[in-house]
C-alpha cells in the first residue's frame, strides 16, 4: 500500500496496474480489502486505486462527524497527490457510493464513468438516524465488536451466511479492524447526509448500478428505481449475494463490471 498524504491526513491506498484509472470506495464499516477480489483482477489493464477512508484499514483516524461530502473531498485530494488527471470509472459500494454521489456533485469533471453498487440516493428516515447516533454511542463506549456482529446477520444474503464462513470472517476482521472513533464519525456523517434523488436525473457519465439479489440494506426493487432515475445507466442483479455483492459473487459481480468497462472502451 501507498502512504498518500492528503487534506493534512494520511491514508493507506492500493495503487495497482496501469491504464485508465478505476478507484474503489468501500462501504462502512469495512475498508479497501473489501474489493480484494477485483484489485488484481482489474489492475490487469486499469489503474486501479482503492484506498482506505479516513478512520478505517490503515488510514488515519478523525472524530467528530465527517460527511460523505469530506470523503469526497479526500477522494479528490488522493487523486491529485498520486497524480491521477485523467477522468476516473468510480465504483462505489452502499456508503461508497453515498460518497460517490457527493462525488458526482463536486467534481464531475473527474469522472468517466460511475458504478453504483448496493446503495441509495434517498437520505435516512427519522429511525435510522437515530440508530446511528445509537451506534457512534456504542463503538465508543464497547468498541467494534457489537457493532459488528450486529451488523453481519444482515451485511449477506442467505447463501453466503450459510455456507462461506471464510467471507463472513473476512468482513467481521475488517469491521473490527476499524477505529471505533472513526466508525461513529462516519455514522453521524452518514446520518445527516442529504437526500441526492434530484441529482440522478442529471448525472452524464455512463452508469452501472449493480445489486445482490438477496441485499436487504438496499433491495433490488429501490435499487432498480435508482438506476431508472439515471438517464441510460445499466441496471444488473448479481445472484447468490446480499448487500457485499464483490465479495459475495466475486466472479458475478467482476463478469458485470468488465462488460460495462469493455462497453465504455468501445465507445471512445
Ligand atoms: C455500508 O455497507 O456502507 C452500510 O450498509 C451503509 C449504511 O449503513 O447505510
Amino acid at each position: 500500500m501507498k502512504r498518500v498524504f492528503a487534506r493534512e491526513l494520511e491514508f493507506g491506498v492500493v495503487d495497482q496496474g496501469q491504464g485508465s484509472p478505476l478507484l474503489f470506495v468501500h462501504g462502512f464499516p469495512l475498508s479497501h480489502a473489501m474489493w480484494n477480489a477485483q484489485i488484481p483482477v482489474f489492475a490487469a489493464d486499469h489503474r486501479v486505486i482503492a484506498p482506505d477512508l479516513r478512520g478505517f484499514g490503515d488510514s488515519v483516524d478523525t472524530d467528530g462527524v465527517v460527511s460523505m461530502e469530506d470523503f469526497a473531498d479526500d477522494l479528490a485530494a488522493i487523486l491529485d497527490f498520486l497524480n491521477v488527471r485523467e477522468p476516473v470509472v468510480l465504483c462505489g459500494l452502499s456508503m461508497g457510493g453515498y460518497i460517490a454521489l457527493q462525488f458526482v456533485r463536486k467534481y464531475r469533471q473527474r469522472l468517466r464513468g460511475l458504478v453504483l453498487c448496493d446503495t441509495r440516493a434517498s437520505a435516512d428516515v427519522p429511525e435510522v438516524v437515530e440508530n446511528r447516533m445509537k451506534v457512534a454511542r456504542l463503538v465508543i463506549e464497547s468498541g467494534t465488536q457489537p457493532v459488528a456482529e450486529a451488523m453481519l446477520p444482515k451485511a449477506f444474503g442467505p447463501k453466503t451466511y450459510a455456507e462461506r464462513p471464510e467471507v463472513v470472517e473476512a468482513v467481521r476482521a475488517m469491521m473490527i479492524a476499524s477505529d471505533p472513533t472513526g466508525v461513529a464519525a462516519a455514522s453521524r456523517g452518514m446520518a445527516t447526509r442529504p437526500d441526492m434523488t434530484g441529482l440522478l436525473s442529471t448525472i452524464d457519465v455512463p452508469t452501472l448500478v449493480i445489486v445482490g439479489a438477496d441485499d436487504v440494506l438496499t433491495p433490488v426493487d429501490e435499487m432498480r428505481r435508482m438506476a431508472e432515475a439515471i438517464p441510460g445507466a445499466e441496471f444488473r442483479i448479481i445472484p447468490e449475494a446480499g448487500h457485499v455483492t464483490p465479495l459475495e459473487n466475486p466472479l458475478g459481480f467482476n463478469a458485470v463490471l468488465a462488460e460495462f468497462l469493455e462497453g465504455m472502451r468501445d465507445e471512445r
